[in-house]
């Protein structure tokens, strides 16, 4: 099917739309027959205010809704996951396959004493594996967490204990520009302070890997002795179906809960709204499922309509900066996804390395993670897209579950304009407003709010409610606040201006700027840091550390001090929340109450008029970091 076979008029879409929102029982309670389920809801939604129940008593599983039936239908043969290695390998695994792996691997978690409830961490690779680990976790109720395979030992063990995982599922080697990283190593340090955790299971990729003797288990051999089938349990709608952490404001990062029922339905229509999926697609969404994008349109939504999904193991410009559009050309893929980060650094490489293949395949192309600047989206929809494919530029984020504003492509080809996200989408009540919550006219920046509860919203912090109501619904009271700068202009398109808060945006990841400063002071030879983002030409964002050294490093070699913070920071957070720069100074700009002054860092970075400066406590401060970037530059 070509796109645009399924449009509906727009005035229809309009309809729609209104509906949404004057009647959302009515409308969503239509939308949820997307899925299967073992008992209806008694009531669509039960709202008070932050706290919304979706298909209230409603039981499902999302196991099933993704695999089981499908084996029933035409789809049991079709290919569920084309997965690709770094060295080229390719498997290619059917619906069927993936339903005898999951049962298999649902009936091992059983077997490692797992029940519905329990947290199971996930720290894995790009490899089937994991998205098998997901779903078999779903089968019987229990609440995955995944752990970007890129944190390190700190951060994978704070987040086990924060979520109490009982079993912890992981690799033992993970390959990424040819070079093989230890797994094992991260892990066996992660675990020495993770009490909670009784059992590992290792996908094993490397033959000596040693094993903890009743502790640690080969997947492959557990496999084996596992029952073929086992009954999926239906839980209730607001069951959680996975907690993911994300960052936030103060060096604690949040456990995003997402309910099973209302992420479900939200995350598969809109992944049929935003891209009108059909049989004919092969659909690549180049996130890691240690993301929010990888949990919604890598594994759950996909899979829940039956689509065929690439998987890479890899870096998409290794081994060539080809390496991308090798995989479109080789799979036939037709919707692309992926983030403005990836497509700066693919234009760097030049337009050859597209040219060299037929993209003739594609017929849409999708951006997520940060506003898209108008030049990568220039080059993505005239060099990738041959200027026939609409670019459609996704905005939401690990609280909202799936897409808030994007241009409804599946469904309606909306004009587009380079760099925003068009509009909100269905069932989504947005406005821009003053820090008062008072709604702005066209064109003047303010807070995105979203004023009305919808299926996909997180529906709590893991334990912590008092956190999930402070984050999200106290800035603008009563609504839902993302914590974004936006504008509305004049013809309604929504565009996004980037974090309203301490948050940096580094290459689509969101960096908690205390999360990092925290990191910096828990160093000996640290008395004080401030982070801030430095814009980046392909990053979008870099962070930046200022530091005051403890008096008793002022005489070390500063070179060997920085390289010794960023390996640091590398050990105990993860190489992507590795500083760009250190800048070693003796004072920091603060407010008289003792506040630092970040936002006269940034303006001095990036030689800026400074604004007002009322409240600063010691105007020298200034010149101190004005100097030590002088020193900087020419070192
Ligand atoms: C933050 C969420 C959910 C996708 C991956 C990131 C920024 C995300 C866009 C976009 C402008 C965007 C926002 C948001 N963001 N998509 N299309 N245009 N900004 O998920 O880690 O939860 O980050 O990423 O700042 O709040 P996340």
């Amino acid at each position: 099917m070509k796109s645009g076979d399924k449009y509906i008029p727009l005035k229809k879409l309009n309809e729609i739309k209104e509906l949404a929102l004057k009647n959302p029982e009515k409308f969503w309670g239509e939308q949820a027959r997307c899925l299967d389920w073992n008992k209806t809801w008694d009531k669509v939604l039960e709202w008070k205010p932050p706290y919304a129940k979706w298909f209230v008593n409603g039981r499902l599983n999302a196991c099933y809704n993704c695999v089981d039936r499908h084996i029933l239908t035409s789809k049991r043969n079709k290919a569920a996951i084309i997965w690709v290695a770094e060295n080229g390998d390719t498997k290619i695994m059917t619906y069927y396959e993936l339903y005898r792996k999951v049962n298999k691997f649902a009936n091992v978690l059983q077997n490692l004493g797992v029940e519905t409830g329990d947290r199971v961490a996930i720290y894995m690779p790009m490899i089937p594996e994991a998205a098998i680990a997901m779903l078999a976790c779903a089968r019987i109720g229990a609440i995955h967490t995944v752990v970007f395979s890129g944190f390190s030992a700190d951060a994978l063990a704070e987040r086990i204990n924060d979520a109490q995982a009982k079993v912890l599922i992981t690799s033992d080697l993970l390959y990424r520009r040819g070079k093989k990283i230890n797994l094992k190593n991260i892990v066996d340090k992660a675990l020495l302070n993770c009490p909670t955790i009784n059992h590992t299971v290792y996908v094993k990729r490397n033959s000596d890997l040693k094993l903890v003797e009743g502790r640690d288990y080969s997947w492959e051999e557990l496999m084996k002795g596992a029952k073929n089938y086992i009954d999926p349990i239906p839980v209730d709608s607001n069951h959680p179906l996975f907690i993911l952490y994300t960052s936030g404001t103060t060096g604690k990062p949040k456990g995003v809960v997402h309910s099973t029922g209302g992420y479900m339905v939200y995350t598969t229509k809109t992944m049929e709204w935003t891209w009108g999926v059909n049989d004919m697609d092969v659909f690549w969404c180049t996130a890691d499922i240690g993301w929010i994008t990888g949990h919604s349109y890598v594994v759950y939504a996909p899979l829940a309509l039956g689509t065929t999904i690439v998987m890479y193991e890899g870096a998409i410009d290794y081994p060539n900066p080809g390496r991308i559009w090798e995989i479109i050309e080789n799979h036939g893929v037709t919707i692309l996804y992926t983030a403005p980060t990836a497509i700066r650094m693919l234009m760097t490489y030049g337009e050859e390395w597209v040219k060299n293949h037929d993209l003739s395949t594609l017929r849409i192309l999708g951006s997520v993670g940060e506003p898209i600047n108008p030049r990568a989206w220039k080059w993505y929809y005239e060099v990738v897209g041959n200027r026939r494919c609409p670019i459609c530029d996704c905005y939401w984020q690990t609280e909202t579950g799936g897409h808030i504003i994007y241009p409804p492509i599946g469904i309606q080809n909306i004009p587009l304009k380079p760099g925003s996200a068009t509009f909100p989408g269905i069932g989504i009540d947005a406005d821009i407003v003053d820090e008062s919550g008072n709604s702005l006219p066209a064109n003047k920046k303010g807070l995105l709010i979203i004023k009305n509860p919808w299926p996909g919203m997180l529906i709590g912090l893991w334990k912590n409610n008092k956190r999930y109501e402070e984050a999200y619904w106290k800035r603008v009271p009563n609504c839902y606040c993302p914590s974004d700068y936006a504008i509305k202009d004049e013809d309604g398109y929504f565009w996004i201006l980037g974090r309203a808060d301490e948050v940096l945006n580094v290459a689509g990841h969101r960096i908690g700027t205390a999360e990092l400063e925290h990191v910096l002071v828990s160093h000996h030879a640290v008395a004080e840091a401030a982070v801030i983002g430095k814009p980046d030409d392909i990053k979008g964002e870099v962070p930046v550390a200022f530091v005051i050294l403890n008096k008793n490093f002022h005489d070390k070699n500063k070179k060997e001090l920085k390289e010794e913070l960023i390996k640091y920071v590398k050990e105990t957070m993860g190489p992507i929340a590795t500083p760009h720069m250190i800048l070693f100074v003796n004072k920091l700009p603060k407010t008289r109450s003792g506040k630092i002054m970040r936002r006269v860092l940034k303006k001095l970075i990036m030689s800026e008029e400074l604004g007002d400066l009322s409240t600063i406590e010691d105007n020298t401060s200034i010149e101190e970091v004005k100097k030590e970037l002088m020193d900087f530059e020419y070192r």
